[in-house]
């Protein structure tokens, strides 16, 4: 009896191993620097992605739809509100159904149970786009950045300032892997979730929770914060949020403690004047247009692995 092998669902970093991660990334890079390459540009031929969006995204659409296409294949862009979904059909029968026409799945949608079912019932390939628990593939594309300008994440301290939430869980999940230093700067309420930092730190990671942004950063080779109000968030906590978290701003005074070659990581969009100051963002530590396009060569490598 021939054993079909598993389906490689890109959905959660934990699910994944250090040795998967690391010959993604190397992928992305080599697919980077020859982009255009004949033989890249015939790697997915014959193979359909559908994307479905239940929230807004520039970033993701846009690197998703033009990655698969630079590797030769097809996309179909899928809004959630024009779906069956948005009338109360099931995740589960969606998966069943989209399983039968296309070669891989990538969805964006807040709930990470929504994530989990259409994994579970779908027959292809799974990619999270984001939920509002993770967002894997914005930091494969932060990680190659970090290499780049880096050459490697051997002793790397990486601090997140902010609210401690999806981004911020994909980061932990990533330092655990690659066993870099992770230490995260959240007011009192915002902690990434209980079970991830107990996942990390059952694994040995060297991951830390304060509520001092300056001690975080001290000596920081990356500094990485993210919106104070992500899609998932209500509006109500807007003004609570302005508060509590004005401690917690990326300014030059912040990144002036972090090492002099520190670098600033945003997955954007991002708000300036908010949790970060233009000055920064657009000043020479910043590396986020770079990590936007990194999402497109990550995004490549993670299709080819999918559908490999
Ligand atoms: N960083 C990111 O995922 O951006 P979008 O929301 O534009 O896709
Ligand atoms: N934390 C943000 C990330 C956006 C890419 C959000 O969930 O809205």
């Amino acid at each position: 009896m021939t054993r079909m092998p598993p389906i490689r669902h890109f959905t959660d970093l934990a699910a994944l191993d250090r040795a998967t991660l690391r010959a993604i990334l190397d992928h992305g890079a080599a697919l980077k620097a020859r982009r255009g390459d004949p033989g890249d540009r015939r790697l997915l031929v014959g193979r359909t992605l559908a994307l479905i969006f239940e929230r807004n995204s520039t970033r993701t659409r846009v690197s998703f739809e033009v990655g698969m296409r630079e590797l030769g294949g097809d996309v179909l862009v899928l809004t959630g509100d024009a779906l069956q979904l948005s009338r109360g059909e099931t995740m589960a029968d969606t998966a069943r159904v989209l399983s039968r026409y296309v070669d891989a799945i990538m969805l964006r949608t807040d709930s990470p149970e929504k994530l989990d079912d259409l994994a579970r019932h779908a027959s292809v390939p799974v990619i999270n786009g984001l939920t509002s628990l993770s967002h894997p593939c914005q930091i494969m594309a932060d990680l190659m950045t970090v290499e780049e300008r880096r050459g490697s994440l051997d002793g790397l301290v990486a601090t997140w300032v902010g609210d401690g939430n999806n981004v911020a869980v994909s980061w932990i999940k990533a330092a655990t892997h690659f066993g870099f230093e992770m230490r995260l700067a959240c007011p009192e309420g915002f902690d990434p979730p209980a079970q991830v930092l107990a996942w990390a730190q059952a694994q040995g990671a060297a991951v830390t929770l304060t509520r001092d942004p300056e001690a975080a950063v001290a000596q920081a080779d990356c500094v990485i914060t993210d919106t104070w109000m992500s899609m998932s968030t209500s509006e109500d906590e807007r003004e609570r949020r302005a508060r509590v978290f004005a401690a917690y701003q990326v300014n030059q005074a912040l990144m002036d403690r972090a090492k002099d070659s520190a670098l600033f990581l945003h997955c954007l969009p991002a708000h300036r004047g908010e949790e970060v100051t233009s000055e920064v963002i657009d000043g020479p530590q910043s590396v986020v247009w770079d990590e936007a396009e990194n999402r497109l060569h990550a995004q490549k490598a993670i299709l080819a692995w999918c559908l490999s």
